[in-house]
């Protein structure tokens, strides 16, 4: 691998953040990229560790190239081996986060030596966390964008939040529980629970504050930004950053990586669960995954339980560990209403599925319904892709304005929970699993509005011979490829 160059001319340089919900959307850019065979050379960068998952989530016959940079997690205070956000608890990420900004010199250097040695025209795409390769780029005159992996509209509430921490100026002596984004009035108000936790807490004087009100302001060095969304979806937040940074705003999705490149191969065989699925009646079966980091509550997941049981859907649910044990450990029905696993192994009502599924095959499975989801937005995009309207739970970052978008302004999703602490009822659940998945009115149209985004998905990806026609992310990729052609930037 990496020894193979392609067709192009020129090197696309590509940097993620060292987390597994950064690093699947490069990659699957990656893939893209080397389908358009504009690039000569095509490179993933990161640290030793991160380079070994990408290398085994890259295709065979790829010729997408990695290179490393030196990382030494114990020079800024974190445990060995932890090159990652996966594998460290939350309140380390911070020290990740800014130690991954003495990368500068490294990458600086990866960038000269490139420059020097094969005098080709050069292309940076970054992580939204590394803001201030940005600034690199433009004291070497290299064409630059930030690529993210969230929808516009999720990033702009994001962004919006860190550079006016607008919840710090509620008066709290009123009852307001909601506020406006002062530079987005276009998203609907926000209420206090719709804040991550170190968004919640920030005062502008903490560390994430001061990381994300420097390194996020830095994006305005960039020569744009890509996101992995589609344009009829996400206008409104693609219009966000055209306005608030002046640059272009290319909206290239839905980039989604194959099963079998997502780094977790564990869990179950994934025919015994299509031939599970196989068994069951069109559209009757709801499915619940929280995404590959995530799980609830102890007291969340028991009243989970006792929602699908009382709703009589068909169900699968991924399930791990609650809060508070080992994400990686061994499951125990304990954690589950008494007598649960039986009864729904008799009934044959639910497939419970340890750790992963696969998750793209389920949703494009004619059996499913909906989808119970964490509103990640890689999830949402697998299910849009495949009509599958959803019951929302954001568990943390961008994730409840993922759902915000998908409720208010989409009308395909219902929430029914927010975060991993909040209390939940098994009877609200219901209700909320009954009015997306019922011959109701509302469940009716919201089905039907989710084949409409399905198709509004498809089109965005087509290209048509026989009458010229390409979809908005087609267009949109052509327009920064030749952005970034055309630019008159040194290298
Ligand atoms: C690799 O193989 C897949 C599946 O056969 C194909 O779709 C893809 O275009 C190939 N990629 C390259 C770079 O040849
Ligand atoms: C971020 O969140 C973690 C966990 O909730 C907490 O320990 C940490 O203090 C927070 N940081 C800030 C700056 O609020
Ligand atoms: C990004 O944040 C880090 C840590 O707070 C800070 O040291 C650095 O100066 C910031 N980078 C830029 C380019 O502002
Ligand atoms: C939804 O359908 C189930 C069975 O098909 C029924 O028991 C339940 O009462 C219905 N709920 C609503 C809100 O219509």
């Amino acid at each position: 691998m990496g020894e193979r160059e392609g067709e192009g001319e020129g090197e696309a340089v590509l940097f993620p953040f060292m987390a597994q919900g950064h690093i699947i959307p490069f990659i699957a850019l990656a893939i893209e990229l080397e389908k358009r065979k504009k690039y000569k050379k095509i490179t993933i960068v990161n640290t030793c560790l991160n380079i070994k998952k990408i290398r085994s989530a890259i295709p065979e016959n790829s010729s997408i190239s990695l290179a490393e940079i030196p990382f030494n997690p114990a020079h800024h205070g974190l445990p060995p081996n932890t090159e990652n956000t996966d594998n460290i608890p939350y309140n380390l990420v911070i020290r990740l986060i800014e130690a991954s900004t003495t990368l500068k010199p490294a990458f600086t250097q990866l960038l000269l030596n490139i420059i020097s040695q094969h005098k080709r025209k050069l292309i940076i795409i970054a992580d939204i966390f590394f803001g201030w390769t940005a600034s690199v780029a433009k004291e070497l005159a290299v064409f630059h964008v930030i690529f993210s992996g969230c929808a516009g509209y999720g990033l702009a509430c994001y962004y919006s939040l860190w550079l006016n921490l607008p919840h710090r100026h509620l008066h709290l002596q009123s009852n307001h529980q909601h506020f406006s984004l002062p530079d987005f009035p276009e998203a609907r108000p926000i209420h206090l629970t719709q804040l991550p936790a170190n968004i919640s807490e920030a005062d502008g004087t903490d560390a994430w504050s001061l990381f994300q009100q420097k390194n996020l302001t830095d994006w305005a060095y960039s020569d744009g930004l890509l996101f992995n969304t589609v344009q009829d979806l996400d206008s409104i937040g693609l219009a966000y950053f055209k306005r608030k940074l002046g640059l272009p705003a290319w909206p290239i999705g839905p980039l989604l990586l194959s099963a079998g490149s997502r780094g977790k191969g564990g869990g179950i065989n994934p025919k015994l669960c299509t031939e599970w699925l196989n068994s069951k009646p069109s559209k009757s079966v709801l499915f619940v995954c929280f995404g590959s980091m995530n799980t609830i509550s102890a007291p969340q997941m028991m009243q989970l339980g006792k929602a699908l049981e009382r709703s009589g859907k068909n169900f699968v649910w991924v399930v791990r560990p609650p809060i508070g044990f080992d994400i990686n450990s061994e499951f125990r029905d304990e954690w589950l209403p008494l007598g649960f696993v039986e009864r729904v192994r008799e009934s044959g009502k639910g497939f419970i599925v340890h750790d992963w599924a696969p998750q793209v095959e389920i949703l494009s499975h004619f059996a499913v319904s909906a989808f119970l989801s964490h509103c990640g937005w890689n999830s949402v995009l697998e299910s849009l892709s495949a009509g599958v309207p959803l019951l929302g739970w954001p568990m943390a970052a961008e994730q409840f304005y993922n759902c915000k978008l998908l409720e208010e302004e989409l009308g395909i999703c219902v929430e029914v929970a927010r975060g991993k602490s909040c209390e939940v009822k098994h009877e609200d659940i219901v209700a909320k699993i009954d009015l997306v998945m019922n011959e109701t009115n509302e469940g009716i149209m919201m089905r039907k509005k989710a084949g409409d985004v399905r198709d509004l998905i498809r089109d965005a990806v087509t290209v048509r011979d026989e009458d010229g026609f390409k979809g908005s992310s087609v267009r949109a990729m052509d327009d920064f490829l030749s952005a970034a052609h055309s630019s008159n930037k040194l290298h």
